[in-house]
């Protein structure tokens, strides 16, 4: 369903945005791996090739506006048009309000929300330029609805990722283009690699209902589904793949599960 189709994924140089270009190009979409991580773009492109697959390198910074609209043109020039986006790429800290920088504030932000809305706005225009639709898939995080202490400046940009979803869904449906995020739990990546070792891991397995941390394919799959034709009636909601974390408070030793 999705062949000829080109799709940009932010922060596809690792992760899940890796696992998504890898998907996207198994199913005959030329992918454009952007990221700020240029050795890690090409890695990840090369790989694609060497599996028959399409793919281009191009190296972003998604929090400056010129690197994104930059990019955009590079892809429109090499691949000939843009159908998906996955707004994949972002970063974390962990700090308490009472010690947050305006640095470290503006930095999180910058790139987990103006990046988000840059490449939305670059990528949209040049969907309504093409009068073919698109599909458009921000990755956004169960913290937008579960909070985690020290998590302030990472949950504030996702809150507003997955409530800018259901917004540019009404400002862009007029064009055919679908606005649709994804909500991951717990997912083994380089991002959390440190998290999920020893008594944190079980920690966090015990609050996951179906028990285990989560892989990049398990993300990947979900967003793919949401760029092809089967999800066209699909838009404005934000997808929870999280094991079922988003819903659960059980004490599991209350039913000696
Ligand atoms: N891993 C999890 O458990 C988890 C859970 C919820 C949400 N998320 C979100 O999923 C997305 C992917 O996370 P991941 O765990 O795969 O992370 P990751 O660190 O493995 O990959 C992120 C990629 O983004 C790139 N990147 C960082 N800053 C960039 C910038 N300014 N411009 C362009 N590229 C940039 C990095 O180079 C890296 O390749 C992120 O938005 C993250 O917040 C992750």
């Amino acid at each position: 369903m999705l062949t000829g189709k080109v799709a940009i994924v932010t922060g596809s140089g690792s992760g899940m945005g890796e696992a998504t270009a890898k998907q996207l190009a198994k199913q005959g979409v030329a992918v454009a791996i952007a990221d700020l991580n240029w050795e890690k773009a090409v890695k990840v492109a090369d790989s694609i090739k060497a599996a028959g697959g399409t793919a281009y390198p191009v190296k972003v910074n998604v929090s400056d506006s010129s690197s994104v609209n930059q990019m955009v043109n590079a892809v429109v020039k090499e691949l000939g048009g843009v159908d998906i986006l996955v707004n994949n790429a972002g970063i974390v800290t962990q700090s308490s309000v009472l010690e947050q920088t305006d640095e470290e504030w503006r930095r999180i932000l910058s790139v987990d929300l103006d990046g988000v809305f840059y490449c939305t706005r670059a990528v949209a225009k040049q969907m309504k330029e093409q009068e073919r639709g698109g599909k458009i898939v921000n990755i956004a995080s169960v913290v937008a609805n579960r909070p985690r202490r020290f998590h302030g400046a990472y949950t504030a940009a996702k809150a507003a990722v997955a409530a800018l979803t259901r917004v540019w869904a009404l400002d862009l449906v007029e064009y055919g283009i679908n606005v649709n995020a994804v909500s991951p739990g717990h997912i083994r990546t380089p991002l959390t690699e440190g998290y999920f070792t020893g008594k944190v891991k079980e920690a966090f397995e015990e609050m996951i209902p179906q028990g285990t941390i989560g892989e990049p394919d398990w993300i990947a799959s979900v967003v793919v589904f949401l760029c092809t034709e089967a999800a066209s009636y699909v838009t404005g909601q934000v997808i929870d793949v999280d094991g079922g974390f988003n819903m659960s408070g059980e004490i599991p030793a209350l039913y000696r599960l």
